[in-house]
């Protein structure tokens, strides 16, 4: 079975284009997701984009960082979600150290994730220009992603607000035309102050989305587990809880534990029975009456 997004006749995929074709005219909503499951429930939702994000690695394996999330298990999980995809755009990340070295190792890397996931774009975090450049030139979309970029959180003295002194603010400035210019068609912009996100978006001509960066952004995206509570680990000020599934699932299980042990799950109508007749031959077997012996 093809792994691609496959669409029916009433059903329009998003494009690149379409998401350039927002600014300005419609927001844009975007959230992660890491499985078939939550694909499918994500773009019934109607979201715009689906980000597979490598913070798979803390919130669905337990990890403590990003960083040692493989190529492997991004085109693993990017595989689960595009089968569960018909209209958002997935874009997978592409994991720490798997674009850095140079232009040559981001394309091979990226020429798999798309190839042997079916994702349509990927996004690199931080100004790699050669790497972009490569990749939009091979004819692979790329999302950008400036401001905090978590692969480099060591570097950044930990997962801190980027950009608040005015000379930080100008290095993001130009870094977003750069990657504009670069060829991305989008660029995320993570917990920078919003006026200096507004001031990205206003001089960037392809659509921002920010994630911690005020609502002057062109769209939005959230990380899938942080905002339905499935993740508690941390929660960073800018997310919103939309819902406690995290808490739902404990009180469904806890109830069925409960039951188990009480003896009023199953009932008969959760199993199966028997024809009178093959009862009764069991039976018979059972007793040792019957002429078949078990
Ligand atoms: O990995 C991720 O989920 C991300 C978003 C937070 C933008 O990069």
């Amino acid at each position: 079975m093809s792994t691609y997004q496959t669409f029916s006749a009433d059903e329009k995929p998003l494009t690149i284009l379409d998401v350039r074709n927002a600014k300005n005219k419609r927001k844009l909503a975007m959230v992660t997701a890491y499985d078939t499951p939550s694909a499918r429930i994500v773009d019934r939702a109607g979201v715009d984009m689906v980000l597979v994000g490598d913070s798979l690695g803390m919130v669905m394996l337990g990890r403590k960082d990003t960083l040692s999330v493989t190529l492997d298990e991004m085109i693993h999980h990017c595989r689960a979600v595009v089968q569960g995809m018909h209209h958002a755009l997935v874009i997978a990340d592409m994991p720490f150290m798997t674009y850095e070295p140079g232009p040559e190792a981001a394309l091979a890397n990226a020429a798999r994730l798309v190839r042997e996931s079916g994702v349509r774009a990927v996004k690199l975090e931080g100004a790699f220009l050669p790497q972009v450049r490569a990749l939009v030139g091979a004819g692979i979309p790329v999302m950008g992603h400036i401001g905090l970029t978590p692969q480099r959180s060591a570097q950044l003295g930990g997962f801190k607000v980027q950009g608040k002194r005015a000379d930080a603010a100008r290095v993001l400035l130009d870094e977003a035309a750069a990657l504009e210019e670069a060829g991305c068609f989008s660029i995320v912009l993570e917990a920078i102050p919003a006026p200096l996100a507004k001031a990205v978006t206003a001089r960037v001509s392809v659509p921002t989305i920010g994630i911690g960066a005020g609502a002057d952004c062109d769209g939005q995206v959230l990380v899938l587990h942080d905002m339905v509570g499935l993740y508690n680990e941390f929660t960073p000020r800018f997310v919103k809880r939309y819902a406690e599934l995290g808490a739902l699932m404990e009180q469904a299980v806890r109830d069925y534990a409960e039951e188990v042990r009480g003896g009023t799950f199953p009932t008969p109508a959760h199993g199966f029975g028997m024809d009178e007749e093959e009862l009764a031959r069991l039976e018979s077997l059972l007793d040792g009456s019957g002429t078949d012996s078990l």
